[in-house]
């Protein structure tokens, strides 16, 4: 026993230091030779580390996207940012702006919380609509906020908070269907589970709960791919990483085949955590990313991108060993560089 014990710590240190020594080697996302590296800084089109953590991912026409958590250390006490990007390769972010945001009517300032912003945009409205997790300082809220604005990079005002169905909300995925239904993926404590909420037509409320999974799972982030919807998420470990899982069903209503590790459990899902499941559909092929945070909770603004392709089919979902890799957009390949 004490043996074993002592083989997995070591596998394990060796492992970490393999992926750490990795990422600080190639330490920098290198943009002129289209790669994306792994854990590496990730520059914006101004030269700073992208910062949108605990992100989300939407395409408009034939633009991507990305929203997160703005960490820079260019903030202002008692307001949150969400910074928002764009791109037409997902390898060059173009820095469009830093979405300042005061606490809500009835949150106290002091150390509130908003994390994982996810952005829908409604065809009806033509209206932008962000979700995010509010909360206090101790997170005792547990709620989520809702902003509107006309414009996707400016303009967002909170028009409401609450519990979707009375739940608990902590952390919070969206997930945004072929046929453009758009979802809403929660975690409730007291329930000891996880949600998946369509959306009302607006966009502005949660509709219906089609399924409630009873694995404590947080980080949610779903993808449709040939036939089947995959789910992944992490256990609940603050900002340490874990071992991620996975389950996949033919419905969004389930049944949902038994969770299982991503990648090998000793590496702690390769020190990530994930936010998203991103698919990148293009002439010929289609390739589905992994988006995890490597979190460094007491230097967030420094925290780094875990992006792979997955490996992907029949029910089974792999995270392989980050490596610098290439996307073609357009013909949705990816391609790993050795
Ligand atoms: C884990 C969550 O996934 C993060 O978004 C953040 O809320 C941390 N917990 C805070 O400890």
């Amino acid at each position: 026993m004490l043996k074993e014990n002592i083989f997995n710590l070591l596998l394990l240190t060796i492992t970490i230091s393999l992926v750490s020594c990795y990422s600080t080697k190639t330490n920098k996302t290198n943009l002129s030779t289209n790669i994306i590296t792994p854990g590496a800084v990730w520059p914006d089109d101004d030269g700073n580390h992208i910062q949108a953590h605990g992100g989300g991912i939407i395409k408009v026409a034939d633009t991507w996207y990305w929203f997160g958590e703005y960490r820079g250390k260019d903030v202002e006490k008692d307001y949150r940012y969400v910074g928002c990007y764009s791109s037409t390769d997902l390898v060059h972010w173009k820095f469009l702006n830093k979405i300042k945001f005061s606490a809500p009517d009835g949150v106290s300032p002091d150390g509130w919380i908003l994390e994982r912003p996810k952005v829908f945009y409604n065809e009806k409205s033509k209206k932008y609509v962000m979700y995010f997790h509010l909360d206090d300082k101790n997170y005792k809220l547990a709620e989520v906020g809702v902003a509107v604005s006309d414009k996707i990079d400016k303009g967002y005002q909170i028009v409401k908070h609450f519990r979707p169905f009375r739940n608990e909300s902590r952390d919070i995925g969206q997930f945004i269907d072929d046929d453009g239904t758009a979802y809403l993926i929660y975690e409730s404590r007291p329930t000891k589970g996880f949600f998946i909420a369509s959306l009302t037509d607006d966009h502005l409320d949660v509709k219906e709960n089609l399924s409630f999974i009873k694995e404590r799972i947080e980080g949610g982030a779903i993808v449709f791919y040939e036939g089947l919807y995959y789910i992944i998420g992490s256990h609940l470990t603050g900002w340490n990483p874990n071992p991620n899982l996975y389950s996949s069903s033919k419905s969004l209503r389930g049944p949902w085949a038994v969770f299982k590790n991503v990648a090998p459990p000793e590496t702690n899902t390769y020190s990530s955590q994930s936010t998203m499941l991103l698919k990148v559909k293009g002439r010929k092929n289609t390739t589905v990313l992994y988006l995890g945070d490597m979190w460094k909770p007491n230097e967030q603004w420094d925290s780094r991108y875990l992006w792979m392709p997955m490996e992907i089919g029949e029910g089974n979902l792999r995270l392989p060993p980050p490596r610098p890799f290439k996307i073609d957009v357009k013909d949705g390949a990816s391609q790993i560089i050795d």
